[in-house]
């Protein structure tokens, strides 16, 4: 299959410009700058994309790819970071500039095919300091900036861009990303996930050979196909297990057991939510809160596992992001590690079959759509591992808990009452220690503060909080304070990620 690696400079952006890649049906890898060179080599590799990055590039241990791949004869698009790259490592020269972030309008000086579908003037998304003063000899420069930057130069098949096409804010960037696979690269559109179900199928199949599959299934889409997955490739030898540790949602556990009960898979379920929530107790910290749920979990789980006599395979949906930064493809930069990757306790012996590895979440609901899976599962919001533990600031508490539990179903509720609930990235609600005075009746009493969370995010990396009409906000404000009786204020949380983050704590 034809693909196109994106050299990773340590940017966010660079699954970004995967992703962007992929949506129009080409299969991107990204890679390690060390690996570029050895995978561009590939024949399956048509062109190459180096990525932004917040280095800059005479920087001592700046990342650097090896001068190969420019002799490969394969197109190159630079992004910012390789913009200037691509100009330092030809002879030009990069400076340190007065810096561009954010919209910008930039003006093309030549109708190059890159920008097929633009005007003359267009605005584009800038995020750089650095800027290519002098272009490498032979390179046309193609665009400026309106600060009088190099936007955009060319030679032959290689092109660098100092804007980021991959962005929304971008507003022609999706063209210029076509233009480049399409008519730079000659790329075919071939790349379609919901295709790939037949081979993942016989994937796992081949793999789980001599022995029974468990699967960890939390509800969550990734955990639900892969759980459809592996019942597909061993039927019968598929087991799913559910472990309720107190902290779902309301009516949660009954839901992910119907429906995989519905769907033919054995599903073992395990009420231990006492032993979750006795360990949990007054603890505050988050952290902590998170390592008590995650070492409760594999000993619940490894429990369960121990009474499946020929258990010999452990499923993850572990999606492609996970695999990369967690340093599971070779080279990749080890940013954190990932809970799903690698993150088995040593005595827990399965052999790891992870069939969503090569997949962004967007890819895994067009794989879930295709399996017909209800919208309920393909578009539901992310959820925590931890659960309502996270939602909870201060001691934890059963009280807490239950406020939490109360009052983001009735955010819920009304968000999908008002058609609102897919629209958004979570909704929930959380609970501290702080308190109100309020006046039910004629009495005064003090209440707890619930404060409501709703954002819209495209990755959760960066958040914005939802514009929502007052009168759906004034619905929950009524509907929590009447219907739990310990609530006597609600707060709506209007602080962007960054500099806040989704979760409370
Ligand atoms: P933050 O709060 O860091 O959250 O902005 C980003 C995304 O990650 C989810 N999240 C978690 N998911 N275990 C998880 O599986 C966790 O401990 C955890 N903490 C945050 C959060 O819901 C959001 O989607």
């Amino acid at each position: 299959m034809e693909k196109v690696i994106v050299v990773n400079f340590g940017s966010q952006y660079a699954h970004l410009i995967a992703r962007r890649v992929r949506e129009r049906g080409v299969y991107a890898e990204v890679v390690h700058p060390e690996e570029a060179e050895k995978a561009a080599e590939t024949p399956e590799v048509k062109a190459i994309i180096l990525s932004g990055g917040p280095s800059s590039v005479y920087q001592e241990g700046a990342p650097d790819v090896s001068d190969g791949i420019f002799h490969l004869d394969k197109p190159i698009l630079g992004i910012c970071y390789g913009h200037q790259l691509i100009a330092k490592k030809l002879g030009g020269a990069v400076q340190r500039g007065k810096g561009e972030y954010g919209k910008t309008l930039v003006k093309l000086l030549e109708r190059d095919l890159i920008f097929d579908g633009w005007s003359n003037e267009e605005v584009v998304w800038m995020s750089h300091e650095d800027y290519v003063k002098e272009p490498p000899p032979g390179f046309a420069v193609l665009a400026v900036s309106e600060n009088g930057y190099i936007a955009a130069m060319r030679k032959g098949h290689i092109y660098g861009v100092q804007f980021h096409p991959e962005v929304s804010h971008t507003v022609k960037g999706g063209h210029l990303l076509e233009n480049f696979l399409r008519k730079v690269a000659n790329i075919a559109s071939t790349w379609r996930p919901e295709e790939q179900i037949r081979r993942l199928v016989e994937d796992v199949r081949r793999k789980a050979a001599a022995g029974d599959v468990i699967i960890g299934v939390s509800g969550g889409i990734d955990s639900t196909v892969t759980a459809l997955l592996v019942h597909m490739a061993v039927g019968e030898r598929a087991h799913a297990i559910f472990v309720d540790h107190g902290l779902f949602r309301e009516d949660e556990p009954q839901q992910v057991v119907s429906l995989l009960t519905s769907l033919g898979i054995k599903v073992h379920v395990v009420d231990a939510r006492e032993r979750f929530l006795k360990r949990l107790e007054g603890v505050s910290d988050c952290e902590e809160k998170r390592r008590i749920v995650g070492e409760t979990f594999a000993e619940v789980f490894a429990e369960v596992v121990s009474k499946i006599p020929n258990a010999k395979y452990l499923a993850q949906g572990t999606l492609y992001p996970d695999v990369v930064e967690s340093g599971a493809v070779k080279g990749a930069d080890r940013i954190k590690s990932h809970h799903n990757v690698g993150g088995l306790p040593p005595w827990f012996k399965l052999e790891l079959i992870e069939p969503l590895r090569e997949f962004y979440k967007d890819e895994v609901r067009r794989i879930a759509k295709a399996l017909g899976l209800p919208d309920e599962v393909v578009y539901r919001h992310p959820f925590p591992g931890p659960g309502l533990a996270v939602r909870i600031i201060g001691p934890f508490t059963r009280e807490k808990l239950e406020i939490v539990r109360k009052a983001t179903k009735i955010v819920e509720e009304e968000l999908e009452r008002s058609g609102l609930l897919r629209k958004v990235w979570q909704a929930f609600a959380t609970v501290g220690d702080d308190k109100w005075v309020g006046v039910k009746g004629d009495r005064r009493s003090v209440g707890y503060i619930v404060t409501v969370r709703i954002v819209e995010s495209e990755d959760a990396m960066t958040a914005d909080w939802a514009r929502l009409p007052y009168d759906v906000l004034e619905r929950i404000s009524a509907r929590i304070t009447s219907e739990i009786p310990q609530v006597s204020m609600v707060t709506y949380a209007i602080t962007t990620k960054p500099p806040s983050t989704i979760e409370p704590c």
